[in-house]
């Protein structure tokens, strides 16, 4: 009993004094027997405390008396199961005191039989500084994370433009180098390396000195970018060259960047094919204007050609008919045959402006080329001399080409005396025949030249060669280098002229002191050589048949007239075509020829000719003219069938070719 009552006086104590609020509590059954509530048999002060009441006030109340039900169901529950169970019960749960406050705390229940002891421990402060620990720990777990993630995204960004860059590196659109501050270079791409006709390894082998790479008049500039590089970290892309491999120099444009502060970076972008391209513009575009001069002073050439050829027409056929009304040994006889060798010549600068223009009629033919070629050579052999050795070298099948004979014949004397002339101490002269094909390739090059098969002849000298200011001005007419009275400047205008208008092509290669090379281009045409027509000039001069005579230059026309009636023809005479038509109508009696000229203001030789045709069939037709007009003549060709007299007339040219026409079945 002492002992009890002594152990229980010492668990009371003990109670007491315990940290922890400790209840006794006794369970409430209802009538089915289920635990339904509980009753405070006892407390501690602690637990008083926290209730915020007396311990008298609590005892003997029931836990639902004093707290609302919702708020202690867990606990009720839980302590009846320590009963039932016969187990220790267990929770850690926040409660509100009544001041409202919050707290946690950790419940431990122990029956025995009926009776509950309950401990409540408050670890609000073991909680909060476990949630703190959480908190922080949480707190470094994110930023562990975020950092993380920083990192990661700063390396794949890294990663990608280091990717980039290698893309860049070894796309070969820009050569890339690296190199350290000293020029010692460590990385360079292929596409520099090509630039520079070097390979990588060569490059990066540290042989070749950076320094001999670069052109000795970039020495300033070079200095100047390094400082430019050390204060502003870049120096801005320029255009300069470098030293290739073979010495040759590389156009490129370049700019420096710093990568650090130990590392250069060198961009550069090979200017080689931008160059060449500006190159080859300016080229056509220099063409293009050459062929516009050339054109432009064809054209002039040819009108004051046309206009010589009726004043000549005049000087030469008077100086004739003068000439042969003098007795023999009359002293002006000598006078009058200056005049008309002085009249020849101008007819020849004449006829050599009309080729030039391309307004020269042409009798072309299909011919074998090298037969042409063979039939001047004995000729060239005696023009050129004995100081100069002359070789033909020509190919067996040249092909056929559609040209005038003489014509073409008048371009290789023409080159030959040039060559002669550019060799006066000797040397070697070259012609040279062969089939080449100029692709569409060489004619995008040449916009004048018609993809094809070509026949060429080459004439090259060893002379003296020309510069280019000479080379780009050798085709203009009067452009000569001669002295006074040594060359006119026409022999290769006549030679360009002839040239392009059967359709063909010429280049001059050469260079001061290396000689001379002149190539023209023939088109190849298919079929057979055609014979040459004959002469068949009569030496008659006379007749009496019934001319109607149209040429609209009266000088002109008084002067066929005259010559035509001196050698017994009957005249009518027409200034132009309307005149001629009335005249037809007019006059009753037959009428054997029309001599008209070609090019008539309202109408021409050609249809006059045409609407008189009807009228009198039976009338020939004689046409005359300075030069080629479209009416009877296609591209310098004469149409077949058509009687043509070339101006100047003269007296002999005028009679026989009359005659001559007037014969014809
Ligand atoms: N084979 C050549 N070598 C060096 N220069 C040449 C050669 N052929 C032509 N030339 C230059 O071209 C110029 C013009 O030549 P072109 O034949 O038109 O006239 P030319 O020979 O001076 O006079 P012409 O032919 O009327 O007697 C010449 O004066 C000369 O300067
Ligand atoms: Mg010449």
């Amino acid at each position: 009993m002492f002992l009890e009552k002594t152990g229980e006086q010492q668990l009371r104590g003990l109670l007491q004094g315990a940290f922890d609020a400790v209840y006794v509590l006794t369970a409430i059954r209802d009538a089915s027997g289920a635990i339904v509530d509980f009753r405070y048999t006892d407390l501690n002060a602690h637990a008083a405390r926290r209730m915020r009441r007396p311990r008298e006030e609590i005892l003997g109340r029931t836990v639902t008396e004093l707290t609302p039900r919702q708020e202690v169901q867990t606990f009720i529950d839980g302590c009846g199961e320590a009963i039932l169970k016969n187990q220790p019960w267990e929770e850690e749960t926040a409660v509100t005191l009544s001041d409202g406050s919050k707290i946690w705390v950790r419940r431990h229940a122990v029956a025995v039989g009926e009776t509950v002891a309950l401990t409540s421990r408050d670890v609000t402060a073991e909680k909060e500084s476990a949630e703190a620990l959480r908190r922080s720990h949480e707190d470094l777990e994110r930023r562990v994370v975020d950092r993380t993630q920083q990192l990661t995204s700063q390396i794949l960004q890294r990663q990608r433009a280091e990717d980039r860059f290698t893309r860049l590196f070894e796309s070969g659109l820009l050569g890339i180098s690296i190199s350290d501050t000293t020029g010692k270079t460590f990385e360079i791409n292929d596409a520099f390396a090509r630039m520079l006709g070097f390979t990588r390894d060569e490059l990066l082998s540290g042989e070749i000195d950076g320094l001999a790479l670069s052109p000795p008049e970039y020495a300033q500039e070079s200095l100047a970018n390094r400082e430019t590089l050390k204060t502003k970290g870049v120096v801005m892309p320029r255009e300069r060259e470098f030293f290739r491999k073979d010495g040759s120099r590389a156009p490129v444009l370049m700019g420096v960047a710093m990568l650090g502060s130990t590392e250069v970076l060198v961009c550069a972008s090979d200017l080689t094919e931008s160059k060449r391209a500006k190159v080859e513009l300016a080229k056509v575009e220099e063409q293009l204007r050459q062929s516009q001069k050339m054109e432009a002073v064809g054209s002039l050439a040819g009108g004051v050609a046309h206009d010589f050829n009726n004043l000549l027409s005049i000087i030469l056929s008077y100086g004739a008919m003068i000439e042969s009304s003098l007795a023999e040994g009359d002293p002006l006889r000598g006078d009058v045959q200056e005049i008309l060798e002085a009249g020849h010549r101008a007819a020849d600068l004449t006829r050599q402006l009309l080729a030039f223009s391309r307004k020269q009629i042409l009798k072309p033919r299909v011919v074998a080329l090298n037969g042409l070629v063979g039939g001047v050579e004995k000729m060239l052999r005696r023009l050129i001399g004995e100081n100069i050795e002359f070789t033909v070298l020509a190919t067996h099948d040249l092909g056929l080409v559609k040209v005038d004979p003489g014509q073409v014949e008048q371009v290789l004397m023409n080159l030959a005396i040039n060559s002669r002339d550019a060799m006066p101490n000797g040397g070697k002269l070259t012609i040279e025949t062969n089939k080449v094909m100029l692709g569409a390739e060489y004619a995008t090059e040449h916009p004048e030249v018609t993809p094809g098969l070509h026949a060429m002849i080459a004439v090259s000298d060893t002379g003296v060669g020309m510069d280019a200011a000479t080379r780009a001005r050798v085709f203009e007419p009067f452009f000569t280098t001669k002295g006074p009275g040594k060359g006119t400047g026409l022999g290769l205008s006549t030679v360009f002229g002839i040239v392009k208008q059967s359709g063909g092509h010429i280049w001059v290669y050469s260079e001061p002191g290396a000689g001379t090379t002149f190539k023209v281009y023939f088109p190849c045409v298919d079929g057979f050589p055609t014979e040459a027509e004959p002469a068949g000039l009569t030496t008659a001069t006379r007749g009496t048949e019934t001319i109607l005579l149209v040429e609209d230059e009266e000088r002109v026309r008084t002067l066929a007239v005259k010559v035509l009636k001196r050698h017994g023809y009957h005249v009518l005479e027409a200034q132009s075509g309307g005149d001629a038509l009335l005249i037809c109508e007019q006059h009753g009696a037959r009428i054997d020829l029309l001599l008209t000229d070609v090019v008539m203001p309202r109408m021409t030789g050609r249809q006059l000719a045409d609407r008189l045709r009807g009228l009198r069939p039976e009338m020939k037709v004689l046409y005359m003219s300075g030069y080629t007009d479209n009416s009877i003549v296609h591209h310098g060709v004469l149409d077949s069938g058509i009687n043509f007299l070339e101006k100047p007339l003269t007296v002999d040219s005028l009679t026989r070719k009359v005659r001559d026409v007037l014969d014809r079945k």
